[in-house]
């Protein structure tokens, strides 16, 4: 890799990389190695960008297709790129623990990729730290393909043509009750458990928060299999957690990655970061 530096954050995934400032135009050379990156480590983090909103998107653009942010879209039909995450609204003021944003983003702290309850999941999601908790509000990573790499040989070949439903409303009704518009724009869809990534050949499965039942399968086998693979995912020694420093600009790839938010005082501490997310593409084999 050219001018970059690289610094690898676990054993399984994730790499800090500097000697680049995102907001500035890119060779085509330094784009197809950032790309390369993502599909290697699947999280990448670049800390020290500038990124205001406007460079954000436009750096998103650089990586592919931005997905509309599905809130919005559902209970409005509007179309809008960025989500906030955090307790800071677009007036700048902090929302505290009880506030129903607050409450209703709980709902993150289960393990889950980024989108896997739409028809085509997004690829990466982006974000940009800009306020961050002196304590607490890490959020906490692990690789699908490690996962799927410590699999028994048997347990691999028992999983290898099952489809699984994902279910937004499925997985949220349990922090929150869903706003009936955005309900109904997410229906259930069946993903291929097993991915594989075409440029590199990994594979990985995929469950999560979302993932309902396994097509086919009667109801407490399905949900032992989807618990036991998550559980075989999530080991406390599988888990990257990053903590975030203002100015840390990540991609994780989240058609191999699962994550979560850790907890913060949001009645003490402001968590601002802006984020965007890239429209899946080339894990074409989802549809079943
Ligand atoms: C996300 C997410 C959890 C958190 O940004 O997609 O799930 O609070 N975040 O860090
Ligand atoms: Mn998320």
């Amino acid at each position: 890799m050219s001018e970059l530096q690289i610094e690898h954050l676990h054993a399984d995934f994730g790499a800090g990389i500097r000697g680049i400032d995102l907001s500035s135009p890119m060779p085509e050379s330094m784009r197809e190695e950032i790309l390369d990156a993502i599909d290697t480590y699947s999280f990448v983090c670049f800390p020290g960008q500038a990124m205001p909103d406007e460079e954000l998107l436009a750096f998103t653009r650089l990586l592919g297709e931005p997905e509309p942010e599905h809130i919005t879209l559902g209970q409005t039909g509007k179309i809008v790129y960025f989500g906030t995450v955090g307790n800071v609204g677009d007036d700048c003021v902090q929302k505290g623990n009880d506030h129903p944003d607050i409450r209703f983003q709980a709902g993150n702290q289960l393990w889950h990729a980024d989108s896997s309850f739409r028809e085509r999941p997004c690829s990466f999601t982006v974000t940009h730290a800009h306020e961050v908790p002196g304590e607490g509000g890490a959020t906490e990573f692990v690789s699908a393909r490690a996962a799927y790499d410590r699999l028994p040989d048997d347990m691999r070949e028992k999983i290898d043509e099952l489809k699984v439903i994902h279910d937004y409303v499925f997985s949220r009704s349990q922090v929150a009750p869903v706003n009936p518009n955005h309900a109904a724009s997410l229906p259930p869809v069946a993903h291929k458990l097993i991915r594989q990534n075409p440029r590199n050949g990994r594979k990985n499965y995929y469950v999560g928060s979302h993932a309902r039942s396994v097509v086919g399968w009667p109801g407490i086998e399905s949900r032992e299999l989807i618990d036991d693979l998550l559980a075989r995912m999530t080991r406390p020694e599988d888990i990257y957690a990053h903590q975030w420093q203002a100015g840390d600009t990540v991609i994780w790839d989240n058609r191999c990655l699962l994550h979560r938010g850790a907890s913060y005082d949001a009645d003490r501490w402001r968590r601002r970061m802006r984020q965007t997310r890239v429209a899946g593409s080339d894990y074409g084999e989802l549809h079943s």
